[in-house]
C-alpha cells in the first residue's frame, strides 16, 4: 500500500473512532463519556499530524496551488502546529541565500517588512504576540495573551480575526525603502507587501489550511495592540485556521 493511501486509511480509522464516540457519549455515564472525550482530544490530535503529512507526502503543483487558493473565513477550533506557523513566516520573509535574499522579491533589498504574530491556538506555543526574525528563522515573545479579539475589533469587527487561530501582522517601515528611492519607494513598499502576502497565502494553501487577508482595519489600533515600534505602520492582517 502507498504511504498515500496508508494514510488516508489511517484517517478514515480515526474519522470512525470521532463518529463512534460522539454517538456513544448520549447515553453513557459521566466517566465514560470522560474517557470518550479523552480519545477524541487523541484522535484528532491524530488527525491533525495526518493532515500536515499528507501536505508533505504529496507537494501540490505550483499551477494546483493556484487554482485552490481562495479566502477562507470560517475556521474549526484544532489548533496549527508550531511547525505550520514557521512555515508561513517563512514563506512571507525567509532568508533563501547567504547574503540576505528572502523568498520575496524586495526593491533594493531594502526589506521594509515586519512580520509579526498573533498566536491564539497553536500546539506547544503560548497565546502572544510574537515577531519574527528571518535571520534565525526564530520568534521571539513580544507580549504574553491572545490579542485576537482585539485585533478583530480594531478590524471592523471581522469575525475571521478573532476565530483564526493566529493572525499575521504585516509592517513597513517605510523610510528602509524611501531614503533611497523617495516617495516613489512607498510604492515600492505597497507591491512588496502582495509579494509576501501571496507567499503566505500560497504556503497556507499547501498546508490545506484556511486564510484570509484583511486590509481592512484601524491602522492605529492595530499598531498598539501589537505593540510596534513608531516607524512601523501596519499594512495587512492574514488570519490563518484549520478550514471546515
Ligand atoms: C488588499 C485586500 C484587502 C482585503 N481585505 C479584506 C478584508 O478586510 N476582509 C475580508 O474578509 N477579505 C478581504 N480581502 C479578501 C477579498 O475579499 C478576496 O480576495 C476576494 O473576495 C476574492 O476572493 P478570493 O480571495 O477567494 O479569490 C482583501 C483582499 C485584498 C487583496
Amino acid at each position: 500500500m502507498s504511504k498515500n493511501k496508508s494514510v488516508s486509511t489511517m484517517m478514515l480509522m480515526l474519522i470512525a473512532v470521532l463518529l463512534f464516540g460522539m454517538a456513544a457519549c448520549a447515553p453513557v455515564s459521566d466517566s465514560e463519556c470522560n474517557s470518550l472525550r479523552a480519545e477524541l482530544d487523541t484522535a484528532n490530535a491524530e488527525l491533525n499530524r495526518l493532515r500536515a503529512e499528507i501536505a508533505t507526502v504529496k507537494p501540490a503543483s505550483l499551477e494546483e496551488l493556484l487554482r485552490q487558493r481562495r479566502s477562507i473565513r470560517n475556521y474549526t477550533d484544532a489548533p496549527l502546529m508550531q511547525e505550520e506557523v514557521m512555515k508561513l513566516l517563512w514563506a512571507g520573509q525567509g532568508i533563501t541565500v547567504a547574503w540576505g535574499g528572502r523568498t520575496a522579491p524586495s526593491a533594493g533589498a531594502l526589506y521594509p517588512l515586519e512580520l509579526y504574530v498573533a498566536v491564539g491556538n497553536v500546539e506547544n506555543l503560548a497565546p502572544g504576540v510574537y515577531r519574527y526574525d528571518p535571520r534565525q528563522n526564530k520568534l521571539s515573545l513580544l507580549k504574553e495573551g491572545d490579542v485576537r479579539k482585539s485585533l478583530a475589533l480594531a478590524s471592523l469587527g471581522q469575525s475571521s480575526v478573532a476565530d483564526a487561530a493566529i493572525d499575521i501582522v504585516i509592517a513597513a517601515v517605510y523610510k528602509r525603502t524611501t531614503a533611497k528611492y523617495g516617495s516613489r519607494g512607498e510604492r515600492y513598499v505597497h507591491i512588496e507587501v502582495g509579494h509576501a502576502a501571496q507567499n503566505i497565502c500560497l504556503q497556507a494553501t499547501a498546508l490545506d489550511l484556511g486564510v484570509v487577508t484583511i486590509g481592512a482595519f484601524e491602522d492605529a489600533a492595530v499598531a498598539k495592540i501589537i505593540g510596534m515600534s513608531p516607524d512601523e505602520v501596519p499594512l495587512y492582517v492574514i488570519s490563518v485556521g484549520r478550514m471546515k
